[in-house]
């Protein structure tokens, strides 16, 4: 099959949060299975020059693009490059004004305030530059609300364009709780005609709303995980559209995320000190623990369970369940530290809480990726308590780098983690602890659980190892987008004939 995929970011080229990865590393997979696959996505150039040569070539065509942005014509240039290992074709749009920007998409302010303009720009800078390179896809994969003009582009304008004839539409939600939500007058910009301003295809209590866009007229709408696929209905993780999910449900499929095993697998990390797989990872980790703890300023202390948390800090996290307890966690003979950046009130609070316990409590806030490889493999468990979770992409990391996760059991982190209950361990399938009700005394609980076992070290090796044995690579996971891709396809012809 010929795929575009169109991510608002992609790895090594910019990064604010999983969908970067999964991008990227899905095109990676789906180009193993031998399809032409181009992933298109912006040139933040500030960005990128922070990368430190970490990003491959970068070839500037020629070719200037045009796209209609209200009454007005906004011109792009097209970047050429390649995925790292791979033969996915990278296209990135360099329009300096809407992406020439200290970050992705807004300042300490708050959001850029032409989120709409920049990212309706993109949108139909993807059939521009498909166009340009001759792509005709058979699919063109949006994901996100950045992306969630397309579908809609696609059906109303684009499909009687050359090139674009056999094209279907797949919308993938990696998160419901960011919709892309403007003013209704922000409708001129789509250029889309005002008649699908209506409360089933783009408007959202009287705003144009670019998630229900995508949501409305995708041909197959996917998202992260098969339990997120099932509560996105709810009205508790649906936010307003649950309805309309419900509503399409034969056409929603949830698809667990994969990880890149090239860049996380302990075995061949170049991030680490010392590299283990599951018959070793008993010498192994240690020697990674102690790396950690020494990187905090934490005694060394190997007995001492190790806990890490790596995070956008957001409510959605769960934070406040970890900071409710810290008192009594830090009661108990243990160590946490913390990687992350997000809301000031968090990473105030985490400070405070390492100033004031230097030898239980170690906080970076900041976004660094080879402090993130070094807990990942440095811990004994890892935090992911979180009030809702689309797929979740660090428990997959935990669990193949034998670091035990303590989630709460909703979406994707339902999907990974297998609580350790006297059946599952049992039967052999526990890798972790896990719980539904949010609350402190009931995180606070899990935490002792994880600690009693440890303890066990017969049990805590069994824990590891189950976790350690399961492939979380895309390989399964690819095979269900292509199956997604056809369904697309199908219901695309189904639609036009
Ligand atoms: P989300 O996309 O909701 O933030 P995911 O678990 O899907 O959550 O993906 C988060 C990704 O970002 C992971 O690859 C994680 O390691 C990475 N990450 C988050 N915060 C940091 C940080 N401060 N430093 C390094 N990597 C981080
Ligand atoms: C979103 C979700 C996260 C998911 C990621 C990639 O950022 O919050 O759970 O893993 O997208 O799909």
């Amino acid at each position: 099959m010929r795929i575009v995929i169109a991510s608002s970011e992609a790895i090594p080229f910019s990064k604010t949060g999983g969908l970067a990865d999964v991008a990227s590393s899905l095109s990676k997979a789906l180009a193993k299975h031998g399809h032409d696959v181009t992933l298109v996505t912006p040139y933040y150039r500030q960005i990128l020059a922070k990368a430190n040569g970490k990003v491959p070539p970068l070839n500037p065509l020629d070719q200037t693009i045009r796209v209609p942005i209200g009454n007005r014509m906004v011109e792009g240039k097209l970047v050429l490059s390649t995925l790292p290992g791979s033969t996915v074709r990278v296209v990135l749009i360099d329009q300096p004004q809407y992406f020439d920007r200290t970050s992705l998409y807004g300042n300490g302010e708050g959001d850029y305030a032409d989120n709409c303009e920049r990212f309706a720009f993109f949108s139909r800078a993807v059939f521009e530059a498909a166009t340009v390179l001759r792509l005709e896809p058979d699919i063109l994969h949006a994901n996100d609300w950045q992306t969630g003009l397309i579908p809609a582009l696609l059906k109303a304008e684009y499909r009687w364009r050359g090139g674009f004839e056999r094209t279907a539409s797949v919308f993938t939600i990696h998160n419901m709780a960011f919709q892309g939500q403007f003013w209704h007058w922000d409708m001129l910009l789509t250029g889309l005609d005002w008649k699908y301003f209506n409360w089933h295809q783009m408007e959202f209590f009287g705003k144009l709303n670019l998630l229900k866009t995508g949501l409305s007229f995708a041909d197959k709408i996917t998202t992260v995980s098969p339990t997120y696929a099932r509560e996105i209905q709810t009205p508790e993780f649906g936010y307003g559209l649950n309805g309309l999910l419900y509503s399409r449900r034969d056409d929603l499929v949830g698809i667990l995320n994969g990880i890149d095993t090239e860049v996380w697998n302990p075995a061949t990390d170049p991030l680490l000190p010392q590299r283990y797989n599951h018959a070793t990872v008993s010498q192994g980790k240690p020697v990674c623990k102690l790396a950690v703890q020494n990187k905090y300023g934490l005694p060394d202390r190997p007995e001492v369970p190790l806990f890490g948390m790596i995070s956008r800090m957001t409510s959605q996290k769960g934070l406040d369940l970890i900071l409710d307890c810290m008192r009594q966690l830090t009661s108990l003979d243990l160590q946490m530290t913390f990687l992350g950046t997000g809301d000031p009130g968090y990473e105030h609070a985490l400070k405070r809480l390492a100033a004031e316990f230097p030898t239980k409590v170690g906080v970076t806030i900041g976004y660094d990726e080879e402090l993130s490889h070094l807990i990942e493999a440095g811990a004994d468990i890892f935090l992911m308590p979180s009030q809702f979770e689309p797929c979740g992409l660090n428990q997959m990391y935990s669990l193949a780098y034998g670091t035990v996760p303590i989630v709460r059991a909703v979406g994707g982190l339902a999907d990974s983690v297998v609580d350790a209950s006297e059946v599952t361990l049992s039967q052999g399938t526990a890798n972790g602890f896990s719980f539904y009700e949010y609350s402190s005394p009931v995180f606070f609980r899990q935490v002792c659980r994880a600690m009693g076992t440890y303890l066990d070290r017969k049990t805590w090796l069994q824990l590891i190892q189950t976790g350690m044995e399961r492939d979380w690579s895309w390989n399964r996971s690819a095979y269900e987008y292509e199956r997604a891709y056809e369904q697309a396809c199908i219901h695309r012809h189904a639609v036009v004939n």
